[in-house]
């Protein structure tokens, strides 16, 4: 059979890694791929988010699963194209897909379904005035959100009042957030500690993967702007038995139970993020409609049932007829990105090491790119991920460091603190 892997960051490496693992030997093309695809996938030059070129492959080359790594054709609809075209996918429809796509259809869902998250209220445009309002009398801090898709840029978590009377300025009126900011969901500050967890559905059965933690700032110490993803590890201890229950019985039942209800059944993979209090008690922060990054570099390497057989289940809708096994151990991903990263960053910087690293651990390439010589250079704001395993998180983190270590190129950034809230708590 022939899959069709769609995107080119470190997820998507992970996706075609974790796809030629299984005893089917799939055929695999990844559709723009990266240098790191290319060792195991036919990399296609058809972008992410041309929904037409995407379908034409598929239809041409004869694919018979389709696995959609980020958000933005998802959100506008790929899905129910190759649906619409007899092409098995893995990913929700343009309406289930809301769920990520809009922050204020994702809060109406949850309080239609009695899913608990931050209290919040939406405003539009021309609702500046009554938004100001709303701003003013609220306890602080305040977290504003641009509706729409804003590639993790869309939120401000205000400490005053006038950060968040400018913040909402600029999205209801200044247009800094484009069209994603025509609406603006303003909510309570959640404090506790994140992690996601992962729904693998039909729309009916569904299976839950281990949690992971995510490390969202660029610094040490969760310091510094927001970036798309530091690091990662799985399982996160936040997360317990009992904490995991809960969030089975109050968020994923329910959400499932009530797109389906209301004729938007969610199929493919849902991210839920959770802001977890002292207490154990689970708020959702958000929803993605995919796979997180680079929280699948540790999550899929961690499956011992074969990848294919599950993602088939989720297009062909036999998920609750489906098992997933998943290893004993830890696993635990080091971002390395490019000098100025989460901003603009030069690219074409030559990167060495990367087969010594891969002695210690898994390389997932994602802003890389092959110079005219034939070497990687990097390419974007995230570089490489690299992934190591170990019996214990402790291992995990010592071999993705040590292959870390071994990766070179001209201002290579890294946070050394990946995993160390899982440590501490598994210490106590
Ligand atoms: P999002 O784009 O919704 O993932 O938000 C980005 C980040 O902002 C989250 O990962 C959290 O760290 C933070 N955040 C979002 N909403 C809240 C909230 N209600 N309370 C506290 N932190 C939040
Ligand atoms: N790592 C966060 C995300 O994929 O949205």
């Amino acid at each position: 059979m022939t899959v069709l892997v769609v995107g080119s960051g470190g997820r998507e490496h992970a996706l075609v890694v974790a796809l030629s693992r299984s005893p089917r030997r799939p055929t695999l093309l990844c559709a723009p791929g990266n240098p790191g695809t290319a060792e195991a996938a036919e990399n296609v030059a058809v972008a992410a988010d041309d929904l037409d070129g995407l379908v034409a492959l598929a239809t041409d080359r004869g694919v018979g699963l389709v696995i959609v790594g980020p958000e933005v054709p998802l959100v506008a609809g790929l899905a129910d194209r190759l649906t619409e075209a007899g092409i098995p996918v893995v990913g929700p429809s343009k309406a289930a897909a809301r769920l990520e796509g809009s922050k204020a259809f994702a809060k109406d869902a949850m309080a239609r379904f009695g899913v608990p998250t931050a209290s919040s209220r939406t405003f539009g445009l021309g609702e500046l005035d009554e938004a100001r309002a709303y701003v003013d009398g609220h306890p602080l801090p305040v977290v504003l959100k641009a509706d729409g898709l804003a590639a993790g840029k869309g939120v401000v978590v205000a400490e005053t009042h006038e950060v968040a009377r400018d913040a909402l300025a600029d999205m209801l009126d200044g247009g800094a957030f484009g069209v994603a900011g025509s609406t603006v969901v303003v909510e309570a500050f959640l404090s506790g500690e994140e992690a996601s967890v992962f729904v693998l559905t039909d729309g009916e059965g569904y299976v839950l993967l281990p949690a992971a933690q995510d490390h969202k700032r660029i610094g040490d110490g969760d310091t510094g702007p927001n970036t798309g993803g530091m690091g990662a590890y799985a399982p996160a201890p936040v997360v317990t038995p009992a904490v995991l229950a809960r969030v089975e019985a109050e968020v994923v039942r329910p959400m499932l139970d009530g797109m389906r209800r209301e004729g938007q059944p969610y199929r493919g993979i849902l991210y839920v993020g959770l802001m977890i209090d002292a207490q154990g008690t689970p708020s959702v922060i958000e929803f993605n409609c995919r796979f997180g990054d680079p929280e699948a570099q540790v999550l899929l390497p961690l499956l011992t049932s074969d990848p294919l057989e599950l993602f088939e289940a989720i297009a062909h809708g036999r998920v609750g007829q489906t098992t997933v096994e998943v290893a004993d151990g830890a696993a635990a991903c080091v971002v390395l990105a490019s000098e100025g990263y989460p901003g603009p960053s030069t690219p074409g910087r030559l990167i060495s090491g990367l087969n010594r690293a891969a002695a210690h651990a898994t390389v997932y390439h994602a802003g890389t790119a092959r110079s005219p010589e034939g070497n990687v250079v990097t390419s974007g704001g995230r570089v490489l991920g690299i992934t190591g395993l170990g019996d214990t998180l402790e291992q995990a983190l010592a071999a993705a460091y040590a292959g870390a270590d071994e990766v070179q190129f001209a201002g290579k950034t890294l946070r050394r603190d990946i995993g160390q809230k899982g440590l501490r708590r598994l210490d106590s």
